[in-house]
């Protein structure tokens, strides 16, 4: 059975009772719920995490090494700063597919950098709690080897690519 984490960072913990203008109503639990049960009739393991710290957030997606497939991640705010958690998706033996409940590049210039963004397998913004399971399938796609991936010699050309 495939094994996936979804992982989510800073303040989301507060999902549904955060700024519901911005984030929507549903919470962080019955967001897990929905994805845990999608992975039911999909044959996917999904475990879910969250955390306000980001050496916790590495601490358990380097723990999920050996363990884990894949996992879609929310890094709240560390996506603009996180560089500590950018080197930790690098090094990741699995692929990482960053979500972000809110279109970041309709908001506050700060949330236009995105710095995890040439370490991650690819990204969903300002699809709402739909961009989880759409990231769910994209890695499960990418897993199943339906998804090509850039070389990293192609990347590096193209100037946006690991450093
Ligand atoms: C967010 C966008 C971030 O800019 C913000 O700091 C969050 C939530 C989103 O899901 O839209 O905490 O990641």
């Amino acid at each position: 059975m495939t094994r996936v984490a979804v992982v989510h960072g800073p303040n989301l913990g507060r999902l549904g009772e955060r700024e519901p203008a911005v984030y929507g109503a549903v919470t962080l639990d019955e967001l897990n719920h929905a994805l845990i049960s999608w992975g039911k009739g999909h044959d996917v393991a999904v475990e879910a995490h969250q955390s306000n710290a980001e050496g916790s957030l590495i601490d358990f997606l380097e723990g999920g090494v050996g363990r884990l497939d894949g996992a879609v991640l929310n890094p709240g705010a560390l996506a603009h700063y996180g560089l500590a958690l950018r080197d930790c998706i690098a090094a990741l033996p699995y692929p990482v597919v960053e979500v972000h409940l809110t279109n970041v590049f309709q908001r506050e210039r700060f949330r236009h950098r995105l710095v995890l963004a040439p370490v991650v397998a690819g990204q969903i913004t300002g699809m709402g709690p739909l961009g989880y399971r759409l990231a769910l399938e994209a890695l499960l796609e990418r897993l199943s080897g339906g998804w090509p991936r850039l070389s990293g010699q192609n990347v590096q050309g193209e100037g946006g690519g690991r450093p």
